[in-house]
C-alpha cells in the first residue's frame, strides 16, 4: 500500500503534533503514532514549561541559567534564540486551548525547578504535559487535513538506500523521500511517501530498567536516522531525574516533580538529615546531574535504597493544591504527603543528544527535520534545565514549520521507491529470544552506563552489548517486523552510539561523569 502525504510527521506528542497543526495550511498531513495518539512524553510532563513572563525576570538570566546547567556544551546562539521565541510559543498553546494556573490577579503563578534563578515555570498543577496534549489533540482532530494513523509504527525513513540511488554521493547528500511504517492491525508494512518528514519520536529512557519514561521512549527516531546515515550527536548525555518514586517494579517510574522541591521540599537520608548542602550551596535545588549524583553517592554510601522528599514541614492544603496528581498517587500507596517523608530514587528520564539540527531544525538529511526530545538542537550541552523540553519542542517545532512551507512548493514525490520486501522472512519461533535480549540490554545500561561511569564498565557494556547486537540483528534479517523486534533493535544501535560517544568523551563533565576522569570539584564537599 502506497499513501502520498505532503508532511509526513512521524509522532504525536508536543513536537509532532505542533509542527502539524502550523504546517496543515499549506498541504496534506500525516500523523504516524505507534500506539495511541496521547501516549507519548508529552503527556507524562508534570513541572510545566519554562518561559519568561514578567520582571524582574528576563530573557538574559533565562540565557545564564541554561549556559550554566549546560557545562560548557550549549550552543550560545540556539539558547538565546529559544529564550527569545519561547514566550510567543506560550502564546499559541494558549491560542490552542492550553490552561496555565494562574494566580487570584489573573498573572500566571510560575514555579521553580533546580538550576532557575527565577520562578519562571508555566504549569497546569502538576501535569502540564497532558493538559498541552489534550489541547493539541482537540485541534488536530478538529483538523480537515490532518489525518492521523495511530497503531503505525515507523520501522525506517526511506532515502536513496532504497531506490539504489546512492552513487557516490556526498554523506550531506542523503535525501528522505518518506517512510516505510508497519500498520500493526494488519501486520503490513505501507509505503508513506512525503515531500517534508518531521522526526519526532520522544526519548530513549527504556534503555534503562527504571525509567519515568512511557514504553513508547524507544530511541526509534535516533536509531533510523543514524541507519540511513544521518548526523546524530551528544548522545552520552543522558539525564537522570533525582526524584521518581520508590516503588520497586512500577513501570514507568512514577515521578515526583522538582517542582516539590522549587515549593521548599527538602531531601533527606532514610535517617531523616539534610544532605545537599554538602555537595552544592543551592541544596535541593541544584541543577539536576548534581542532585541526582549526589542522591547516588549517599544511596551506595549508605547501602539504602532510597532517600527521602519531605515536605511535611509545608502548609499541607497549599502542597495538595499544588501538586494533586502526586498526593493522589502516593496516597494510594499509602503515603501521606503532607505527614509522611516520600520515599525517593534517581530513574532515566531524558535524553540531550540525538539527531543533530541546525536552527532551522533541518537534520543532515535533505527534507528530513526533527524536533522535540529525538533532536540534537544545541539547547541542553551537557545537561538540560529542568522544563526546557517542552520549550525546545514547540520553538524548533515552529521554526521547522516556516522553514519547510518555504521550501515545499520545489519539491516532487520520489519516483522508484520500492515497497516492503519482506520475502523469505517469517514469524520469530519466540518471542522470548527478544524479550530476554531486552531485559539484558537494560541491565546493561543500568548497571554499567548509569549515573556514574568508568572505562571498564564502559568497555564491558559495548562487549555484552556486542553479542545482543549481532543475535538481534540475525533474528532482524529472518523475522517479519513486529514493534517488539524494531524497538530492541533501535535500543542497541541507540545504546551502541551512547556508549562509543562516552568512551570518546574522555573527561567528566556535565551528565557524563566517568570515575577515570575525576571532575575538578569533589563530588562531596
Ligand atoms: P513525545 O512526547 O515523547 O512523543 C513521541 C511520539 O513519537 C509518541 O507519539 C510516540 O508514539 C511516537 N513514536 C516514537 N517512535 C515511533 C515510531 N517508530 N513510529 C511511530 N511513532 C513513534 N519536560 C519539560 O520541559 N517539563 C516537564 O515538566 C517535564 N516533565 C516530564 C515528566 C516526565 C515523567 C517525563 C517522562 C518527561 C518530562 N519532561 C518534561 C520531558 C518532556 O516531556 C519530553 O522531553 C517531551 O515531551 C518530548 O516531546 P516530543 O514531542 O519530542 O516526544
Ligand atoms: C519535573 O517536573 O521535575 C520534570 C521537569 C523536566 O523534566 O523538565
Amino acid at each position: 500500500m502506497r499513501r502520498y502525504y505532503d508532511f509526513l510527521v512521524i509522532g504525536s506528542g508536543l513536537a509532532g503534533l505542533s509542527f502539524a497543526l502550523k504546517v496543515a495550511k499549506n498541504g496534506k498531513v500525516a500523523v504516524v503514532s505507534k500506539t495511541k495518539l496521547a501516549e507519548t512524553n508529552t503527556s507524562y510532563a508534570q513541572g510545566g514549561i519554562a518561559a519568561v513572563t514578567y520582571a524582574p525576570d528576563k530573557v538574559e538570566k533565562h540565557v545564564q541559567d541554561t549556559l550554566i546547567a549546560g557545562a560548557g556544551l550549549c550552543d550560545e546562539k540556539i539558547v538565546r534564540m529559544v529564550a527569545k521565541e519561547g514566550p510567543g510559543q506560550i502564546e499559541e498553546l494558549i491560542n490552542w486551548g492550553t490552561e496555565f494556573d494562574r494566580e487570584e490577579d489573573g498573572r500566571f503563578d510560575l514555579a521553580k525547578e533546580g538550576g532557575h534563578s527565577e520562578h519562571r515555570i508555566l504549569h497546569h498543577k502538576d501535569s502540564t504535559g497532558a493538559e498541552i496534549q489534550r489541547a493539541l489533540f482537540e485541534q488536530v482532530q478538529k483538523h480537515a487535513d490532518i489525518d492521523v494513523f495511530e497503531n503505525y509504527f515507523a520501522v525506517d525513513i526511506i532515502t536513496q538506500h532504497h531506490t539504489g540511488r546512492l552513487v557516490k554521493r556526498r554523506h550531506d547528500d542523503i535525501e528522505c523521500y518518506g517512510a516505510y511504517c508497519l500498520d500493526i492491525a494488519s501486520g503490513r508494512v505501507e509505503t508513506f511517501h512525503s515531500k517534508i518528514t518531521m522526526m519526532a519520536t520522544g526519548g530513549t529512557g527504556n534503555l534503562y530498567s527504571s525509567t519515568t519514561n512511557p514504553k513508547i521512549a524507544t530511541g526509534d527516531g535516533i536509531a533510523m536516522v543514524y541507519r540511513a546515515k544521518g548526523t546524530v550527536e551528544n548522545m552520552e548525555f543522558v539525564q537522570f531525574h533525582p526524584t521518581s518514586l520508590y516503588n520497586p517494579g512500577e513501570k514507568p517510574a512514577f515521578l515526583i516533580t522538582e517542582a516539590m522541591r522549587g515549593f521548599g521540599g527538602v531531601l533527606r537520608t532514610t535517617d531523616g538529615k539534610e544532605f545537599m548542602h554538602h555537595y552544592d550551596n543551592r541544596g535541593s535545588l541544584a541543577p539536576r546531574d548534581i542532585v541526582a549524583r549526589a542522591i547516588d553517592n549517599e544511596m551506595k554510601v549508605r547501602g539504602d535504597d532510597f532517600v527521602y522528599l519531605d515536605c511535611t514541614h509545608l502548609d499541607g492544603e497549599k502542597l495538595i493544591e499544588h501538586f494533586p496528581t502526586i498526593h493522589d498517587k502516593c496516597k494510594s500507596l499509602g503515603i501521606d504527603i503532607t505527614k509522611d517523608l516520600i520515599p525517593v530514587v534517581p530513574s532515566a528520564h531524558y535524553s540531550c543528544g540525538g539527531i543533530k539540527v541546525n536552527e532551522h531544525a533541518c537534520s543532515w538529511i535533505n527534507n528530513l527535520y526533527a524536533a522535540g526530545e529525538t533532536a540534537s538542537s544545541g539547547l541542553h550541552g551537557a545537561n538540560r534545565l529542568a522544563s526546557n523540553s517542552l520549550i525546545e519542542a514547540i520553538v524548533f517545532a515552529d521554526r521547522a514549520a516556516n522553514h519547510s512551507i518555504n521550501k515545499i512548493e520545489s519539491i516532487q514525490f520520489e519516483e522508484g521507491v520500492p515497497e516492503w520486501d519482506d520475502k523469505g522472512v517469517t514469524h520469530p519461533e519466540e518471542m522470548v529470544l527478544i524479550t530476554q535480549n531486552y531485559k539484558e540490554m537494560q541491565q546493561i545500561f543500568s548497571v554499567y552506563v548509569g549515573i556514574v561511569r568508568s572505562n571498564l564498565r564502559l568497555k564491558r557494556a559495548l562487549d555484552r552489548l556486542e553479542i545482543i547486537y549481532k543475535e538481534t540483528e540475525e533474528l532482524y534479517r529472518k523475522s517479519t517486523v513486529s514493534v517488539k523486534l524494531c524497538e530492541l533493535r533501535n535500543l542497541i544501535n541507540v545504546g551502541y552510539l551512547i556508549i562509543k560517544m562516552a568512551m570518546k568523551r574522555e573527561e567528566s563533565r556535565g551528565l557524563h561523569y566517568n570515575v577515570d576522569y575525576p571532575p575538578k570539584n569533589r563530588l562531596r564537599k
